[in-house]
């Protein structure tokens, strides 16, 4: 009787995935991993190097080059963990706009994608881990044992996020936040390489409507339920 060693969720941006999988792993006492950070962090850096997004080459060799590091966090501000870049904490620079709005570009680049699935598995198969991303049930770990896609429609997305971005202080225009989270979408679900789309066996779940708690209630109990099988 094992629970699934490795619980995938992942679904558009503002989909509620890191807020549920965060929750899930405390509740199951698991690791939570967001892949996401990953992509934040090689953006960031890319920025900070004056390397031109478009570089495919030069940006693929810094994502080699960089050690990005998730710790628990150290500060209380509201932060679920640290984000480690080498020895720098950029936990809310990676969460700046300049970042999100170059970050899936920089995400459809092979070179970046094997090194950061790479490190992923390496973390994913020490087990006992919620990962939550684009493409952990279709490419990471395809063998996980619970897949679950986690969907809203982008209007409802858009204004979670409007409200998560109001909450931490930044201004942040609906509209704005709408074409920025499109453009995204766009980009992430149509790149040749791990594009976002629901794996085979995944349980596709849309929040619209549904509470963070009853979303939490709905996978728990499929992880559960295999706990039982
Ligand atoms: O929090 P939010 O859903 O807005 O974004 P995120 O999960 O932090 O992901 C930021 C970006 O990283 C996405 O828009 C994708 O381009 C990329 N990403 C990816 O390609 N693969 C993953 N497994 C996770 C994120």
């Amino acid at each position: 009787m094992s629970i699934a060693d490795i619980i995938a969720i992942d679904g558009p941006a503002a989909s509620g995935k890191s807020t549920v999988g965060e929750l899930l792993a405390k509740r199951l006492g698991y690791l939570y991993f967001d892949t996401g950070v990953m992509y934040r962090a090689v953006t960031y850096a890319v920025l900070q190097n004056g390397i031109s997004v478009s570089d495919e080459d030069a940006v693929a060799t810094l994502a080699e080059l960089i050690r990005i590091d998730v710790r628990p966090p150290s500060v209380d501000d509201q932060r679920m963990y640290d984000v480690y870049l080498d020895d720098k904490d950029v936990t809310w620079e990676i969460r700046k706009r300049e970042v999100e709005a170059n970050v899936s570009q920089i995400s459809a680049y092979r070179g970046v994608r094997s090194a950061m699935t790479r490190q992923q598995r390496e973390i994913g198969r020490r087990g006992r881990v919620v990962m939550v991303g684009r493409d952990i049930g279709t490419v990471v770990f395809p063998e996980a044992e619970l897949k679950i896609y986690l969907d809203a429609s982008v209007e409802e997305r858009a204004r979670r996020r409007t409200d998560e971005l109001f909450m931490r202080g930044r201004t942040a225009n609906y509209q704005d936040v709408l074409t920025e989270m499109r453009k995204r979408d766009q980009i992430d679900s149509t790149r040749a390489i791990a594009p976002l789309k629901p794996a085979e066996d995944a349980v596709v779940i849309c929040s619209d409507g549904l509470s963070i708690q009853q979303v939490l209630e709905r996978i728990e109990a499929l992880a559960r339920k295999l706990e039982n099988a």
